[in-house]
């Protein structure tokens, strides 16, 4: 009789051990990541599964068919433990060749361009302005674009009532203060902390109540100031004339033509000869184009930054950046400058 029970344990035991492999093969089989792999060896390999319960139960078994019983108990682990190695493989390589499908360069693709920005066209135009007059000796100021009225008019010999500040439609900040209108009181503040003589260009936006296709409410000019002893209108023509032609290029026809300004005295406007093709007819067309106003600088202003006026002279000029670039560039309105439409600005 023992023996009959010992023989059905083993039987029932025989018939397990085949169920549980074929049920662990084919759950190793289904498992289609590793961490589903990783459950199907818990269940069957770990510490709560049937193989260790099975090891555990030799104790109880008879002594006879313990053998037998650890046998295939390690037979069936063996079983498991290389078909989850398989199975892992597997596992492995197919994430191998999809993470190289994935990250897989294809090198025939075309480049992709990196759109590169560039230097504005107003400040490629003051660029190359420096250099010509810094070759000449200039040196560069800086002034703010907040001003006082006393800096950008006063100073400047135009008092309150002068009739030359009604050509600047200024923008108040509060009373007393203002969006600089030129560029000119920079010639001021260089004075009041430069003690002659002095040779300095101050490029900066200035601002008026304007807008038209010539006129912006901001725009760029470029100042120039030149003080020493026994400086003369022949110096400035001198010096402008050098300018126009570094900058036009010696072929272009400038003139002189006389103007006022509060600050200088005489004063003049600088007009060139600009020959434009009709884009629509092919015809060229030239006509006079005024590019800078200038002058000997008046004594008063002189006078207004403690400066002896009678033994120094000096020169003084402005230039409009944004009239420069429409001229040498054919641009038909101010306005497009300062839009920013990166249609217009690619151009230069
Ligand atoms: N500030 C003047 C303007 O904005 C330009 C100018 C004229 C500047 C004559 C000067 C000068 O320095 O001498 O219209």
């Amino acid at each position: 009789m023992p023996g009959a029970e010992l023989n059905k344990v083993n039987t029932v035991m025989s018939h397990n051990f085949e169920t549980l492999r074929e049920e662990a093969l084919a759950r190793i089989a289904a498992a289609e990541t590793l961490q589903a792999l990783d459950e199907v060896r818990v269940a069957f390999l770990g510490r709560k599964g049937p193989v260790s319960e099975i090891m555990r139960g030799l104790a109880q078994a008879p002594p006879e068919e313990r053998k037998e019983i650890g046998q295939k108990a390690n037979a069936l682990k063996d079983a498991v433990a290389a078909a989850l190695e398989t199975r892992k493989a597997e596992l492995d390589a197919a994430m191998q060749r999809h993470k190289a499908r994935e990250e897989s360069a294809d090198l025939s693709l075309p480049g992709r361009c990196i759109p590169s920005g560039h230097v504005h066209v107003i400040n490629q135009i003051m660029e190359e302005l420096i250099a010509i007059f810094t070759q000449m000796g200039f040196q560069v100021a800086l002034g703010p674009d907040v001003e006082t009225e006393y800096y950008n008019f006063d100073a400047l010999n135009t008092p309150d009532d002068h009739p030359a500040r009604d050509s600047h439609d200024t923008f108040f900040v509060k009373p007393g203060v203002v969006l600089r209108t030129q560029t000119s009181p920079v010639q001021i503040r260089v004075m009041e902390r430069t003690p002659p003589p002095v040779a300095i260009v101050a490029p900066g936006r200035v601002y008026r109540v304007d807008l038209d296709a010539t006129h912006s409410p901001m725009f760029v000019q470029m100042e120039g100031l030149l003080v020493d002893k026994g400086i003369t209108f022949a110096d400035l023509k001198g010096t402008l004339v050098h300018f126009i032609h570094a900058f036009f290029g010696p072929d272009i026809q400038m003139r002189f033509r006389p103007h006022f300004f509060p600050f200088t005295e005489p004063s003049a406007e600088v007009d060139i000869l600009w020959t434009a093709r009709d884009r629509h007819t092919g015809e060229t067309k030239s006509k006079w184009l005024e590019i800078l106003g200038c002058g000997m600088v008046h004594p008063q202003v002189f006078k207004n930054v403690s400066y002896d006026y009678e033994a120094y002279s000096g020169y003084a000029f402005g230039l409009g950046l944004d009239r420069i670039a429409m001229v040498r560039h054919g641009i038909s309105s101010i306005t497009h400058l300062y839009e920013n439409d990166l249609r217009f600005l690619e151009q230069f």
